[in-house]
């Protein structure tokens, strides 16, 4: 999704807006560009990456005030013409935008018929236009007038030759304002100015601020609010490779301590177990788990977890539909997992429930983010700012709050819970020995990565790792990988097996294993080759399958954790040895903020 940052302050503002710009590439990108004013307004963009907009930036772009953009492309193909920042007719005015304006067309049709000219296919453009339309003198006045008209979601910096400040806005996409020392930034998320400040306020809906390089002023229907300043925890160290050829790499092998970070913080009275999840009543009643791509496959296993340990049905939608259903939504309790807390489906989905009375809680990894504003509770993962596009910590991290939910308010007596939980304190050094045994791993991947199709398949709670494996080999490898439930592979897919369809299948220690075994059976009998995840100790999957990867034993419901982090690497693997740009695949955006 499209990223923005401005700056204003002392410095020279294009190497800063460059900088951060660079902090905002794994939200997934095809263009960018900056803007710098320095008496006259210099806009220099074009789509390709930060770097390479930075190498051949032309000496002497000065100014001490600048917006900057990654776009990522809705509205026109990605190109030089469409990249932001977009300008008004006399060139005095720059706009960044990230959102969508859902009636440009009409705008962009009346501004045309008062004179305005258009260069771009973009919606944004009409933004600049609309504010040189409406300035009289006071930007800030025309940002508002010019947001009156424009119906959509937007989080957007103007800036214009002459004036003293930089304008924000938002709607329906975050933003932020980094306080500095005689400086200020603005940013659609935190990491973006964490080289330079911890200290951020978060603008909310509807906000406008004016930004200058000592002062920051929030209107809101041209009253002045009061915006909190809060401090971030996250220091930039905690989002740099240390050592790793990738985020996601480096991500991977933070687990174990992800693990035993949220272990301590819930385990160990940081919060007590009421006040992390309140009262349990309503989350043993009628309950929905909520979530879209990688946090959706948490949601599932989410379901397996409750539903056993709860003994009471719990539903899972997916955001981007449940938006859609005409139905009764009413529940007694809604959670919402969302590693941003900033994905629009999410967002859209919580607005309804939230209008249909029910209480929803967030389990979410960024602290001020927009659904932790919105939801009634607050339960944070504690995986620490997540870099890379595809997710892997965060999922792992909300895996261990849904296991702390299903063991704080399960119906099973204490000493099986215990139990549970003892093994729940194993899990960082089982994830440990799956991090150390990646050679076999390494070596499945020099075995997928010559295939164009593959399938995931496990049954119970691994059906939703197999559907997580998949999606993480096909986001960063463009190897095509479906996950099924193992037991619908022959009601249709099975047409596709073949010596050219390898099948990942994963094998839990539970009672899902014979029929495990009897599908690996008819895979192998359609010539497609098998890489089994097994637990350790199993002689018999090793027998069936093509290649075996070992994952250390766990009590079943653990198994997704285990399972999960080996199927990481066997995709990162698999991606490195294609060549693929990992942490930045094509296409794709860290946190979709358009629904
Ligand atoms: C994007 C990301 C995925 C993520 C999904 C939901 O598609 O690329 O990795 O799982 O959004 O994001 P959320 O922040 O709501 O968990």
């Amino acid at each position: 999704m499209c990223g923005i940052v401005g700056y204003i302050g002392e410095k020279q503002a294009g190497p800063i807006l460059l900088n951060c710009l660079s902090w905002l590439e794994c939200r997934g990108y095809d263009s960018c560009g900056i803007a710098v004013a320095g008496g006259d307004l210099t806009v220099y963009k074009n789509a390709v990456r930060v770097k390479a907009l930075e190498e051949t930036l032309p000496p002497g772009i000065k100014g001490t005030a600048g917006i900057g953009h990654t776009r990522w492309a809705t509205h026109g193909e990605p190109s030089q013409v469409n990249a932001h920042p977009h300008g008004d007719c006399a060139g005095k005015i720059v706009v960044v935008h990230n959102g969508v304006i859902n009636n440009f067309q009409k705008l962009r049709q009346q501004l045309s018929g008062e004179g305005h000219s258009f260069i771009s296919e973009t919606d944004t453009e009409v933004i600049p236009h609309l504010v040189e339309k409406y300035y009289d003198g006071d930007l800030a006045k025309a940002v508002a007038i010019a947001l009156d008209e424009v119906v959509g979601s937007y989080a957007i910096i103007v800036m214009m030759a002459g004036e003293p400040g930089l304008v924000a806005a938002r709607k329906d996409s975050p933003l932020i304002i980094g306080i500095g020392d005689r400086e200020n930034y603005i940013a659609s998320d935190v990491p973006a100015v964490l080289d330079y400040t911890n200290r951020v306020i978060y603008l909310e809906d509807d906000d406008i601020g004016v930004i200058t390089a000592d002062d920051v002023k929030v209107t809101r229907q041209g009253a002045g609010v009061d915006r909190k300043r809060h401090r971030i925890l996250w220091s930039m160290e905690d989002a740099r490779k240390g050592g790793y050829g990738h985020f996601m790499l480096k991500e991977i092998h933070e687990q174990p301590k992800v693990i035993r970070d949220t272990i301590q913080a819930y385990l160990l009275a940081e919060e007590s177990t009421e006040d992390l999840f309140g009262p349990g009543d309503t989350y043993r009643a009628s309950m929905l788990l909520l979530a879209c791509g990688t946090s959706y496959h948490a949601a599932m296993i989410g379901k397996y977890l409750l539903e056993e340990l709860f003994g009471t049905p719990v539903r899972t939608e997916l955001a981007s539909e449940f938006n859609y259903h005409g139905y009764n939504i009413a529940v007694d309790r809604a959670i919402v997992i969302t590693q941003s807390g900033e994905t629009a489906d999410v967002l859209k989905a919580m607005k309804r429930l939230t209008g249909a009375g029910c209480p929803v809680t967030a389990i979410t990894n960024v602290m001020g983010s927009t659904a932790s504003r919105m939801a009634q509770r607050v339960v944070y993962t504690r995986a620490g700012p997540e870099i890379s596009v595809a997710a892997t910590k965060s999922f792992i991290a909300q895996l261990m709050a849904l296991y702390w939910l299903a063991l704080l308010y399960s119906k099973i007596d204490i000493s099986q819970r215990d139990n549970l939980v003892t093994k729940m304190r194993q899990l960082p050094g089982k994830v440990q020995q799956v991090l150390d045994n990646d050679a076999v791993i390494l070596k499945c991947a020099g075995q997928l990565v010559g295939y164009d199709h593959t399938f995931f398949v496990g049954r119970g709670i691994n059906f939703p790792v197999a559907m997580e494996g998949a999606l993480k080999l096909k986001e960063i490898s463009y190897i095509h990988a479906e996950g099924y439930a193992a037991g619908e592979l022959k009601h249709g897919t099975f047409a596709l097996l073949g010596r050219e369809a390898p099948v990942v299948a994963v094998v839990a220690q539970d009672d899902t294993y014979e029929a495990m075994l009897t599908g690996i059976k008819e895979i192998k009998a359609r010539h497609s080759p098998v890489i089994a995840l097994v637990a350790e100790g199993d002689e018999t999957v090793g027998e069936l399958a093509d290649t075996v990867i070992t994952v250390p034993q766990t009590d079943a419901i653990f198994s997704p954790v285990v399972n999960t982090v080996a199927l990481q690497l066997l995709a990162y693997y698999t991606a490195k040895q294609r060549g693929c740009p990992i942490d930045f695949p094509r296409n794709l955006a860290k946190s979709v903020t358009v629904d």
